[in-house]
Order: C-alpha cells, then sequence, then structure tokens
C-alpha cells in the first residue's frame, strides 16, 4: 500500500516513515521544511526510499498532486510555535484537514484511512477535583494569580476557594484555549464528521510531551529538553519556571510512530481519538535531576520565581484507551534522555542559546517575574 505522510520530514513524521517503510508500505512525504523547523533544508535522516514532495499543505494543487496513487494518509504536518499570528494555526492544521477531504470528494480517490496529529493541548489547562464540587476542567490562571507565586489551580465554582488536585486526563472533555489547541479540536471533528460522511475511516492522535531524536533543535515543542540539555552541556544551571512542581507527561518518538501506524492498522480505532502520552506524570524538579543524573552533572538548577503566561500547572494524560489496542511504552524517560543526547552530541552547533531566548520571552512579556510571593 502507498500510504502520504505530510510533515513526513518532521521528527514525529520521519520516525513514522521509517516504521512505515519497515513495514512494506510504499511512502510519499509532502513537507515544505518550514526554515523554523529545517534551517539547513532537507533532514539527511530523511530515507532516500520515500516520494518527497515540498509544498505547502494548504495549497489546494500541491495537496493534490501530492495525494495521487495513495490508499492512506497521515496527516502531520503542522505550524505549531507559540506565536500570535493565529491564523496560521487555523490555515495549517485545520484548513488543509478540510482540504485533504474537499479533495478526495472531488476526485473521487479512494482514501482507506485516515491518521491525524492532535495534540494534548486540546485539554487546556487539564482535569482537576476538587473536594467538595467534584471534577472540574477550569480555564487558565489568571495573571494576579501568577504574579504572586500562586501556582496551583483553584475551584472555578462561584465562592468556593479551594484548591484542586490535578487528575489524569483521559480523552472524554477537551477545553482548549490557545489558536493551536482549537485547531487541533477543530481538524478532529472535521475528521469525524466528514470521514463518517465519506466512509473514510479517521483517527485522532492526541500527543503528549513527545522527544527523541530528530526533535528540531528549533522547534518551540523541543524546549524543554534541548534547552536543558544545552544549558547542562555547557556546564550551566537549567532555568526552571513557576515552582518547578508542575507535572507533564512525555513520551518517546519511537512509541508515537508504533502508536501512529497501530492506529493505522487498527479498524478498532476508527474514528476514535487517543491519548498518546508518557507512563506516568513527572515534575520539572524530577525531570532535571533525571537529565542531570543521565549527563552526570553536579550542577543544581536555578527557580527565579518566573513564569510563562500561558502555561498550564499540570497535564498528564492517560493512554489506557490506547492500551486496549495492544499498544505500550516501551521507553522510559532515562530512554528518552539517552537517545536525545546521542543525537545532540551529533549535530554541528552545541552553543547554549538561553539567554537569548529568555530575552525574546521577555520583550514579548511571555515571561514574568513574580513579585508578591504567597505564603503558604
Ligand atoms: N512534538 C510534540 O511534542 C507534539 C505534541 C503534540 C502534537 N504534535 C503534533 O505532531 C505533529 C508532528 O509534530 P513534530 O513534533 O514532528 O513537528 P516537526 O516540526 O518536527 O514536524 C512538522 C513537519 O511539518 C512540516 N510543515 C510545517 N508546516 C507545513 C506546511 N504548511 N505544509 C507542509 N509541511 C509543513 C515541517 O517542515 C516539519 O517537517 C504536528 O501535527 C504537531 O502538531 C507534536
Amino acid at each position: 500500500m502507498k500510504v502520504l505522510v505530510t510533515g513526513g520530514a518532521g521528527f514525529i513524521g520521519s520516525h513514522t516513515v521509517d516504521l512505515l517503510l519497515k513495514k512494506g508500505y510504499k511512502v510519499k512525504v509532502l513537507d515544505l521544511l518550514q526554515p523554523r523547523v529545517h534551517p539547513y533544508g532537507k533532514p539527511k535522516y530523511l530515507s532516500s526510499e520515500v516520494e518527497f514532495i515540498q509544498g505547502d499543505v494548504s495549497d489546494k494543487a500541491v495537496l493534490e498532486k501530492a495525494m495521487e496513487g495513495v490508499e492512506g494518509i497521515f496527516h502531520l504536518a503542522a505550524y505549531q510555535d507559540y506565536m500570535t499570528d493565529f491564523s496560521n494555526f487555523i490555515r495549517v492544521n485545520t484548513f488543509s484537514t478540510a482540504l485533504i477531504f474537499e479533495i478526495i470528494v472531488e476526485k473521487k480517490l479512494d482514501i482507506k484511512k485516515i491518521v491525524l496529529a492532535s495534540s494534548q493541548s486540546i485539554y487546556g489547562e487539564g482535569k482537576y477535583n476538587c473536594k467538595t464540587h467534584g471534577v472540574q476542567y477550569p480555564d487558565s490562571r489568571i495573571i494576579k494569580q501568577l504574579e504572586s507565586s500562586d501556582w496551583e489551580i483553584y475551584c472555578p465554582v462561584a465562592g468556593c476557594k479551594e484548591y484542586m488536585k490535578s487528575v489524569l486526563i483521559d480523552e472524554a472533555v477537551t477545553n482548549p484555549f490557545t489558536a493551536y489547541g482549537i485547531s487541533k479540536e477543530a481538524l478532529e471533528r472535521l475528521a469525524v464528521k466528514l470521514g463518517k460522511r465519506y466512509s473514510i475511516p479517521t483517527v485522532s492522535m492526541r500527543y503528549s510531551i513527545v522527544q527523541g531524536p530528530r526533535n528540531s533543535f528549533f522547534n518551540a515543542y523541543s524546549g524543554v529538553c534541548r534547552i536543558f540539555t544545552l544549558r547542562l552541556i555547557n556546564n550551566k544551571p537549567p532555568v526552571i519556571y513557576e515552582d518547578g512542581k508542575q507535572l507533564r507527561d512525555y513520551v518517546h518518538v519511537l512509541d508515537v510512530a508504533r502508536a501512529n501506524v497501530l492506529a493505522f492498522e487498527s479498524s478498532q480505532a476508527d474514528y476514535e481519538a487517543f491519548n498518546v502520552g508518557g507512563e506516568k506524570g513527572t515534575d520539572l524538579l524530577e525531570y532535571t535531576k533525571i537529565l542531570i543524573s543521565v549527563l552526570n552533572k553536579k550542577i543544581e538548577p536555578l527557580i527565579p520565581g518566573y513564569y510563562r503566561y500561558g502555561d498550564t500547572r499540570h497535564t498528564v494524560s492517560i493512554s489506557e484507551k490506547l492500551k486496549k489496542l495492544s499498544w505500550k511504552n516501551e521507553h522510559s524517560l532515562e530512554d528518552i534522555f539517552r537517545d536525545y543526547i546521542k543525537w545532540v552530541y551529533e549535530q554541528p552547533d552545541l552553543k547554549d542559546r538561553y539567554q537569548e531566548i529568555e530575552e525574546v520571552m521577555k520583550k514579548q512579556n511571555v515571561l514574568r517575574k513574580a513579585t508578591n510571593l504567597v505564603k503558604k
């Protein structure tokens, strides 16, 4: 079977391509080689076995050409920065998904299945439990709260002043608050509704933080792992925001590639959405400690009281639904670091650029310093 992987030159895309080739699929890749992700052009790791088309997934003529002769699609190309050009998230992520269906219907293409990259960001601030009011899906924290280093989430029920406890996020409720998250929620809806209408099975994959080799040095997503690793390699302390107790889950890119192909091959996955997350939640202090120990450094992180406006507090997905399709995490956080660090050392430029990034974020007023510390 010949399949198309949009964004196939990227991090998750290229590992998915490799697995597909290994399994005997013929693979076409459509990728813009977005300069912010690929400043040196087409990456060397992209297999010579793929039929490569450089172009924009939201350009109908280009997409039409890419979809010629394929029976399956992995739609992984995306705009995914922390920028304020909100329309680009919709154009690249959502509009392109609608275009895929438009082309299928117009050209009467025989597409057997579409797997789409979604994201944990569609859960927004995540899922919490208030001991008085039960399960809540809160909005993001307000600046006034963050300014006083009051990091945890309050119950949103009027009059309730309780902090809530974060709980693992299942697939049931979405509540995105960024243009990126909204673009992904919308593409999921298009995929399910149009997929059902035209009998084209679709599956949406809601990845948590994916890490591992080939994660672009320049992509906003590679943030914490790249920045901390480069700081430490250059014998400088990583800078932790808030109090370092924020929880996240991290998943190895090879586990994600397996999840993508499994979803494509399993009819039980049709028209469903799946979390693809890490084995468990890890707070940033623990994450940094493990990274420091894998790198064998004796450096303590800095916690200067900065916060990034728009960051979520605790977001940890649970992937039980995907596990029912016989998927599991085969790689630990230590494996992620080992594989990532090995790859980092193969890169030409290991300069630590944290200071530059910090200045840009401060100028944009994204990175701020808390002032009035809450006594707890
Ligand atoms: N990496 C993560 O932690 C993570 C988490 C959640 C969701 N995702 C999603 O997974 C998918 C893959 O992400 P990734 O981490 O591999 O990112 P990546 O940036 O490494 O890969 C994305 C690829 O898409 C290409 N691309 C961007 N805009 C394009 C366009 N307009 N037309 C064609 N190609 C274009 C880029 O050149 C790049 O090669 C994305 O849809 C992303 O939103 C990633």
